[in-house]
């Protein structure tokens, strides 16, 4: 038998799978032979993407579109899954704002609170209490490279990617001893939708691909409790959370993001 089916399978959960990272996670367990539960808002592109993987791979995919944030997730889920043995979760989806903290309403910053951190918590619960149960399983965490220090711009969202960090190393080791491998992947930009409606000016950093940052994270799933894809961002995570002062890397990291998102005036672009 199949490996990845053996270990990880026979179902997968990809929650916000239909494009960019998320899609990329879709195809690359699709082709490891998974059956796959694909959860995103939109329907129809969701509906898409399953469609095609059908057609190439021999697997079954169902779909459920529902919002990562909503209050009762947990319930939601459940249901999809019911009767389903769900060997894999890759948490994926995430909400952002990009700007000062204090200029968006308190909602918005809530909800990034809602997608990033008790979407994670909620399902990485639900699914991984059966997982050890079962005593084998997986589960991956997407953060970045902002979860090692704080973002300015970026405050919230970097807060939220440092719990997913934190929470998947604490897993990583609670979940290991039960069977249940757990990896946080802490990316750097990469190249999906969601960063190009950030609408960032030209970057001087190299743009990592979906499919490369999927195939790292799968492939170090009962290896690491977190890894960086492209060497360029390994190299950047040793300066910035080995070599400097948090102080200082705090400061690096807002000077770049205003680079990406300030308009001529210095305030941020939308
Ligand atoms: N791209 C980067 O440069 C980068 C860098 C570092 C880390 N990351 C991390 O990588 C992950 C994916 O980023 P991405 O750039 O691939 O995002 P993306 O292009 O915006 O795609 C996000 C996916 O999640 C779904 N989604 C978003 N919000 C959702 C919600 N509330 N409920 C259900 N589904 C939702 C979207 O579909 P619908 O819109 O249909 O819901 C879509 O399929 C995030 O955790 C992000 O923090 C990305």
């Amino acid at each position: 038998m199949n490996h990845w089916r053996e270990r990880y399978g026979p179902y997968a959960l990809v929650a916000g799978a239909s494009v960019g990272l998320g899609e990329a996670f879709a195809r690359r367990l699709a082709g490891r032979g998974l059956n796959l539960i694909l959860i995103a808002r939109r329907p129809d592109v969701l509906e898409h993407l399953a469609a095609d993987l059908r057609t190439r791979h021999a697997i079954e995919v169902r779909t459920l579109a529902a919002d990562l944030g909503q209050p009762d997730l947990r319930e939601v889920v459940e249901r999809a899954v019911a009767g389903l043995t769900v060997g894999l979760l890759v948490y994926n989806a995430a909400y952002s704002v990009i700007g000062p903290f204090v200029d968006y309403p308190l909602d918005e910053q809530l909800r990034v609170l809602d997608v990033n951190c008790r979407g994670p918590l909620v399902l990485s619960h639900l699914l991984g209490k059966a997982m050890a149960e079962r005593r084998r399983g997986g589960i991956v965490l997407m953060t970045s490279m902002a979860a090692s220090q704080g973002g300015p711009w970026l405050a919230s969202y970097a807060a939220s990617k440092a719990f997913n960090l934190v929470l998947a190393e604490g897993l990583w080791d609670e979940l290991g001893r039960r069977g249940v491998d757990v990896v946080a992947c802490r990316a750097g930009a990469t190249r999906t939708p969601g960063y190009a409606a950030s609408r960032p000016q030209s970057s001087r950093v190299p743009l990592l691909e979906p499919d490369h940052v999927a195939r790292v994270a799968l492939d170090a799933l009962g290896r690491k409790s977190s890894v960086v894809p492209g060497a360029f961002y390994r190299f950047s995570a040793f300066v910035m959370n080995r070599l400097l002062s948090r102080r200082v890397a705090v400061r690096i990291m807002g000077r770049s993001t205003r680079r990406l998102y300030a308009g001529r005036d210095g305030r941020p672009r939308y």
